[in-house]
């Protein structure tokens, strides 16, 4: 099994990193623009192979993709982050050409493929993905709704006391501030509705801080986070090297469902193989749907600029 992450900054330093621990793979590329940075933070990475226990080969690359060649599966991180007060959408002038020419690259190399998208603003950059390659729609991810869904447990086990694991909890719509959509109602603490055991106020803080938990961290920190969103490219590639089919929420081609069309949007999907293989319906309620609905708006406007 072959894998590569495209974009050695932080978030895909990160994803690599976590996919060489696991070793979900025999041979890990890092590509990067940079030159030398993908070298040098593969060597890195293979440095800890002895103290981690791990047989994954990475090899860094200077823009070359002919080193990425046969790839099974390859995740896109590259573009710029944002920066403290910027908004995901604000990228996307930038960051459109080049994950449109990172596609073109990959596939010329590695036509069979399942690419997986972290660029942002991720839903559009999906959506381009997908057009301007015609790969089948199965084998693009769009991974948002992973790390929301991910960032939306954390919130919940702050206010339950409880560890994360123990919780079940989908974030569905677009991956940004304004346009995801944490579905409290439906999220479980080991079955049991989370909404039994919190009030009214603490629901909408845990909703609301949910929401803006990418801009908190850059906020903090002065750029993007890449712990959680390295670690949630790492899990889809692992639940597609193994086929372990599980449900993830991430942004797929919609064609009816969840009464959208000819767009890219975060859903509940089994990831497996195959790439993406099925879309679970959520049976959202009205507001619910509403929200999911101006979401779609709103990422198809921004969809429009491309
Ligand atoms: C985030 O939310 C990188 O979009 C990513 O942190």
């Amino acid at each position: 099994m072959k894998v590569t992450v495209v974009g050695a900054g932080a978030v895909g330093a990160t994803c690599a990193d976590n996919i060489a621990r696991k070793e979900l793979c025999t041979e890990l590329v890092l590509l990067d623009i940079k030159e030398g940075l993908a070298e040098g933070k593969a060597q890195d990475m293979m440095q800890t192979a002895t103290l981690l226990g791990f047989d994954t080969r990475i090899t860094g690359s200077t823009n070359d993709y002919s080193k990425t060649a046969g790839s099974d599966v390859v995740v896109i991180t590259s573009g710029i982050p944002r920066k403290p007060g910027m908004t995901r959408e604000e990228l996307i002038g930038t960051n459109a050409g080049i994950v449109k020419t990172v596609c073109e690259n990959i596939l010329k190399f590695s036509p069979e493929a399942i690419i997986i998208v972290i660029s942002n603003p991720m839903d559009t950059m999906t959506y381009l993905a997908l057009k301007s390659t015609g790969v089948p729609k199965h084998r693009i991810i769009g991974m948002g709704g992973t790390l929301d869904s991910s960032r939306f447990k954390y919130q919940l086990s702050q206010h339950l006391g409880c560890s994360p694991a123990d919780l079940n909890a989908v974030v569905v719509g677009g991956h940004g501030d304004t346009t995801m959509i944490p579905l409290i109602r439906l999220a479980t603490w080991n079955s049991s509705p989370v909404t039994n055991f919190l009030t009214a106020e603490q629901q909408e803080k845990i909703v609301k801080d949910t929401m803006v938990g990418g801009a908190t961290l850059t906020a903090l920190i002065g750029t993007s986070a890449w712990y959680a969103p390295g670690a949630a490219g790492a899990a889809l590639v692992e639940s597609i090297v193994r086929d372990e089919k599980k449900l993830f929420t991430c942004c797929v081609a919609l064609d009816g469902e969840y009464g959208q069309k000819d767009i890219c949007l975060g859903v509940p999907v089994t990831i497996g193989r195959n790439g993406w293989e099925k879309i679970l319906d959520f049976k959202l309620n009205e507001t619910e749907q509403a929200a999911f609905n101006k979401s779609a708006e709103a990422v198809r406007s921004m969809n429009g600029v491309l």
